[in-house]
């Protein structure tokens, strides 16, 4: 049961006995648990597993608090950011006190749990690492974009998904494959979002990764068929503040050379992979969470 997690976050918080710190994290918007939910879903309801996905929705926490500050992001899940409210030596210290906090907790779990999660917090750092150096050039090679997405994002979800079944003594690899398809297709997803969604429903500016300088997936492919004149065009809005007129033009060519829909299939195969994995195993649950990240119009 996430509200279970939910209990376990707020006492492990309440441990470090610290008001502001609790004011602070109250706060913060849970989000969808969607790690948690993998990990209830794979390994039961056990007080090591709720410690399990509570750590690891912690240290998700953690890295999205310092992302915003990365990203320059004032709005996080619709509403303003703690570095938005508070500033960013706030939101920082928020997020190092949630990862240690987080990796203290790691000690009572099992060394080979620790060892999993531990893993993938140093490849999602090197991807955010990855991320920002990529958005200072015109990154146009798929498989560096594809890479610095598992790394960023898939890798925790591979491992919470590998984590809970060393827990519930189950054979990990499908679940780790299942955690790093998902993670992939989650954050494909989430760059096309940033380009379909307005920017009421995103909660944030649209066609912010490219202002910032992210050339996701679909600007990958739209570069490829460009022709020479308008190849140039969008190299050079690149990194910039766009106008309307800009954004409304990168929006007509991502349409009519339909990359939106390319780049959403691409998602979608690596879901239909995960479902059949989990089909394969009865993990009918599993399977829904998978289906239902891939059933929403773009
Ligand atoms: C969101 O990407 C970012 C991540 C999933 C990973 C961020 C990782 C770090 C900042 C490394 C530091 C780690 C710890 C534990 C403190 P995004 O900007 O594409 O997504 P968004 O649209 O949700 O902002
Ligand atoms: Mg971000």
């Amino acid at each position: 049961m996430l509200s279970a997690v939910e209990r376990k976050i707020e006492q492990f918080i309440a441990d470090l006995n610290d008001k502001e710190i609790s004011g602070l994290y109250a706060q913060l918007p849970h989000g969808k648990r969607l790690r948690a939910k993998l990990i209830l879903k794979i390994a039961g309801n056990s007080l090591l597993v709720v410690k399990t996905a509570a750590i690891v929705e912690m240290i998700h926490a953690a890295s999205l608090l310092h992302d915003d500050v990365i990203d320059d992001a004032y709005t996080r899940r619709a509403k303003p950011s703690l570095n938005a409210l508070y500033g960013n030596k706030t939101a920082i210290m928020l997020g190092d006190i949630l990862y240690s906090k987080g990796f203290l907790e790691l000690n009572n779990i099992s060394p080979d749990v620790a060892k999993m999660i531990s893993n993938a917090v140093v490849e999602l750092s090197l991807g955010e690492l990855k991320d920002v150096s990529l958005s200072q050039t015109f990154n146009l090679d798929k498989e560096v974009y594809l890479e610095m997405i598992y790394q960023k994002t898939a890798s925790l979800m591979e491992a919470s998904a590998g984590a809970a079944a060393l827990l519930a003594g189950k054979s990990k690899e499908a679940y780790m494959t299942y955690g790093r398809n998902l993670g992939i297709a989650f954050q494909m997803i989430d760059d096309l979002l940033d380009i379909t969604a307005d920017a009421a429903t995103l909660g944030k500016p649209a066609l912010h990764d490219f202002e910032e300088g992210k050339t996701t997936l679909p600007y990958i492919y739209l570069y490829e068929v460009l022709d020479r004149e308008e190849k140039e065009k969008l190299r050079s809005m690149h990194a910039k503040n766009l106008s309307e007129k800009e954004q409304l033009w990168i929006k007509m060519k991502m349409r009519e050379h339909q990359v939106i829909q390319k780049s959403y299939e691409e998602a979608k195969v690596l879901i239909v992979e995960a479902i059949a994995l989990m089909n394969d195993r009865g993990e009918d649950a599993l399977s829904s969470i998978a289906m239902q990240m891939i059933e929403r119009d773009f």
